[in-house]
């Protein structure tokens, strides 16, 4: 009787098997078949209760009635397989263009940087930095800017709240503040530029921002001149900008050189004939520059009248705007990406 019964069980579990559709139909007729909780499985468990002679004859009939079960399903997987194996849906269309996988890369302001002290470096100099927040002291005291020069009042410098008791101190308003610094710790011979975000608390255009990067060009020793001036300019120029830039020198007046210039290049973007980024003048105002005051070399522990030396402060932006065809400068810290992707 029990032989009938697990005879009974096979023939349905094959029969359902050879119709299931899918793989889920198959694990679900696996479990109801062969499973824990399963007729079959029941039965087996009884036999240990039989007689020793039925428990031999109809263990090794329900030995052999699992295996066909099994090989029924395992021929029934295959079968399943084959059917879901469409060569259409594998082809791989080799020809298709790849996804562009976007990554992020340096800024404008960055690379214009790094090409910068790459040339400097090729001629000698020596690539210093410091704070941007700076003491009164660096800022203003030392390269002899009066108490009461403009530059110092509430306009054009951002102050940080003031600690009772301690140096006021301010967003750097140029990278100057790292003359003297930089001087404190080296002797002549100098040749060193500063790359460095300032900040200015001014109204904004399409040349002026409240954050701006300056590089300040120093270069001391015995025998220093103009023309020393011009002639690093010069060989700067033609090797950032790979033409000819005319240059121009305007008198100007600045307590920490003597004499003094402004520093003018002629308009790339519009080739002189006037547009945005030059205001519509043909020159852009890249700096002021000028022989160090001996006042700074005295304030720096040098002794009065020992070097001569030339100072400059370029405008970082104003140089990146010729040369990547910029007109307006406050796209540099716009965040748009429309802008930054294209460099
Ligand atoms: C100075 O900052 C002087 N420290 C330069 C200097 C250094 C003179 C060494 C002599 C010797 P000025 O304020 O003119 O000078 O600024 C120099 C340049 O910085 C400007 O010509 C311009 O290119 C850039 N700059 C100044 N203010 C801004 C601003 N708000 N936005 C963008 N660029 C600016």
């Amino acid at each position: 009787m029990l032989k009938d019964k697990i005879l009974m069980i096979k023939n349905r579990a094959v029969e359902e098997i050879k119709k299931a559709p899918t793989n889920d139909a198959l694990f679900s007729l696996r479990v109801k078949y062969l499973g824990r909780k399963s007729e079959f499985t029941n039965i087996l468990k009884g036999i240990k209760d039989l007689s020793p002679e039925e428990k031999k004859n109809v263990g090794q009939l329900a030995n052999e009635i699992k295996k066909e079960i099994e090989n029924t399903f395992l021929e029934k997987e295959r079968v399943i397989k084959q059917k879901m194996f469409d060569p259409e849906k594998e082809k791989i269309d080799v020809t298709i263009p790849g996804k562009r996988i976007s990554h992020g890369h340096l800024h404008i302001l960055s690379k214009v940087q790094y090409e910068i002290e790459d040339i400097f470096a090729s001629m000698g100099f020596e690539i210093a930095d410091g704070p941007e927040a700076e003491t009164e002291h660096y800022n203003f005291d030392v390269l002899n800017i009066p108490k009461n020069h403009p530059a110092r009042n509430m306009q054009d410098t951002f102050w940080l709240k003031q600690t009772a008791g301690k140096e006021r101190i301010a967003m750097r308003t140029a990278t100057s503040a790292v003359q003297v610094r930089y001087m404190e710790k080296h002797e002549p011979p100098i040749r060193t530029i500063v790359p460095g975000r300032c900040f200015r608390c001014e109204a904004t255009d399409s040349t002026h921002d409240h954050t701006f990067f300056q590089f300040e060009a120093l270069m001391v020793d015995k025998n220093i001149n103009v023309g020393n001036l011009k002639y690093i300019a010069q060989e700067f120029f033609s090797k950032f900008f790979k033409k000819d830039v005319k240059i121009r020198l305007r008198p100007s007046y600045f307590p920490f050189t003597e004499p003094s210039f402004e520093f003018d290049i002629s308009c790339l973007v519009c080739d002189r004939k006037g547009c945005s980024a030059c205001r519509g003048g043909g020159w852009l105002e890249l700096g002021g520059a000028g022989m160090v005051n001996q006042n700074v070399f005295v304030a720096a522990g040098y002794p009065r009248n020992k070097y001569q030396g030339f100072a400059w402060g370029f405008g970082l932006e104003r140089l990146a705007m010729m040369k990547y065809k910029i007109d307006d400068i406050r796209l540099f810290h716009s965040g748009d990406l429309r802008f930054i992707s294209q460099f």
